[in-house]
């Protein structure tokens, strides 16, 4: 009988083949949980995802005292998930009255939450005043002064951060860089400085710094720095507070390496020190890097069909894994219990779409209908970004750990598709 085989770093830590070939992910087996919770199925390994928050405070600490990690809480927007990352002491980004609400439930202490948004509604505004959530982060002059009028109605004060596009594009598909000259995010350079003068004549809002997020999925660390050049040469140093947003990339294949979590720590916190002066204080706000590896999805196929190509048809697609069509994001896939296949297929979702394609360069062994089949890398973007095109019910969130198994989101039901009808 063959051993247990160790999988790529892409997959969650500790997930194997056992001596059967059968994956195994947080001790419990992929083909046990797709009979049990059904397919598709987000599967998360709990051990890693604390792994991974325990990483990033552990590399942070080992280079300074003063740091906040925040959870991008868009890249998993899943209660269960929060509940995990707020115990580990992580605090929360949130970009918007939803999401804020999830946090809060999530057990996210209100203080530790920071609401992003590029268009907040005054709704969104009042929710956070109400919920006292430490810090607001604007992005625009025309929320400064709707923000600055709702805390004078008030009469109390809020700790802001003025969030700035620095003006620099790093190696990353168009849709998720955030940071570039055309964005439609933060303020530009000229408007921070009017921003900055607003700020410091109001007394209902405390400026307490500068944020920036040039992106996401960024597999060099150059990026960073040039944003931090830039906005320091722009508007100063004189800030407590340094928020340099998220973005570090993942792996979702082979291909080239992201730079370690402990790499991304020491080079912010360097960067900081060396361009901002000592003493200030660093928020870091991953999302995928937290998250993508934690997950794997399972799928069961449906159909198995030749033309030109070998179409291997399961019951998801872009409902629950939005990212290929979105971004061009390859994924790896195997058959849960037949790793290593030599057949050229294409993976294809259920929907009224050609371009549902879930992986287009597949090799697959021999896949069969009623064969389960593993995509991993789908913690970040997935679960958030998924939705009922076709009136397909929403998978659900699995946990895994040690060999237990507990359902944390049940599967969306056909009648949750006419819940909200009046
Ligand atoms: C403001 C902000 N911070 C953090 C993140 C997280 O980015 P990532 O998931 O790449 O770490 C995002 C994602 O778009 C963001 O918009």
């Amino acid at each position: 009988m063959a051993a247990a085989q160790q999988l790529s770093h892409v997959y969650p830590l500790g997930a194997h083949l056992d001596e059967r070939g059968r994956l195994q992910v947080g001790g419990c087996d992929a083909l046990e949980l797709a009979r049990e919770f059904g397919t598709p199925a987000y599967v998360v390994d709990e051990d890693d995802l604390r792994a991974r928050a325990r990483a990033f405070v552990s590399a942070f600490a080992a280079h300074t005292d003063d740091f906040e990690v925040h959870f991008a809480s868009k890249a998993f927007a899943c209660t269960a998930v929060g509940r995990v990352l707020a115990e580990e002491g992580l605090g929360c980004d949130v970009a918007g009255g939803g999401e804020l609400t999830l946090a809060l439930r999530a057990g996210f202490a209100p203080d530790a939450i920071e609401l992003h948004g590029n268009a907040k509604t005054e709704d969104e505004l009042r929710l956070a005043l109400d919920a006292g959530v430490g810090t607001i982060v604007v992005d625009n002059l025309h929320e400064l002064t709707r923000l600055t009028r709702l805390l004078e109605e008030r009469g109390t004060t809020q700790r802001i951060q003025l969030r700035i596009a620095p003006g620099v594009s790093p190696d990353t598909h168009p849709s998720i860089s955030t940071g570039g000259p055309n964005t439609k995010f933060g303020l530009n350079l000229e408007d921070a400085r009017q921003a900055l003068e607003q700020a410091a004549n109001s007394p209902w809002v405390d400026l307490e710094g500068l944020h920036f997020h040039i992106g996401s999925q960024i597999m060099s660390l150059a990026p960073f720095r040039e944003a931090l050049e830039r906005v320091t040469a722009a508007l100063g140093t004189d800030f407590p507070v340094w928020n340099l947003g998220g973005g570090l990339g993942v792996a979702y294949g082979p291909g080239q390496p992201p730079p370690s979590v402990e790499d991304y720590a020491a080079a912010k916190v360097a960067m900081v020190r060396e361009l901002c002066g000592p003493g200030k204080q660093i928020v870091d706000e991953p999302g995928r890097a937290l998250t993508a590896n934690t997950t794997v999805t399972l799928y069961t196929v449906q159909s198995v069909k030749q033309n030109v190509a070998t179409w291997v048809g399961v019951d998801g697609g872009m409902s629950d894994n939005l990212r290929p069509m979105l971004y061009g994001a390859h994924y790896e896939v195997e058959v849960a219990d037949r790793f290593g296949g030599a057949t050229p297929c294409t993976v294809a979702g259920k929907h009224c779409e050609s371009g549902d394609v879930l992986v287009r360069d597949a090799l697959l062994a021999d896949p069969r209908p009623g064969d389960v089949l593993v995509t991993p890398a789908t913690g970040a973007y997935g679960f958030s970004l998924a939705n009922t095109y076709n009136g397909q019910p929403r998978p659900p969130v699995v946990f895994v750990s040690r060999g237990d198994a507990r359902l944390v989101v049940r599967r969306e039901r056909c009648e949750d598709l006419f819940s909200r009808d009046v």
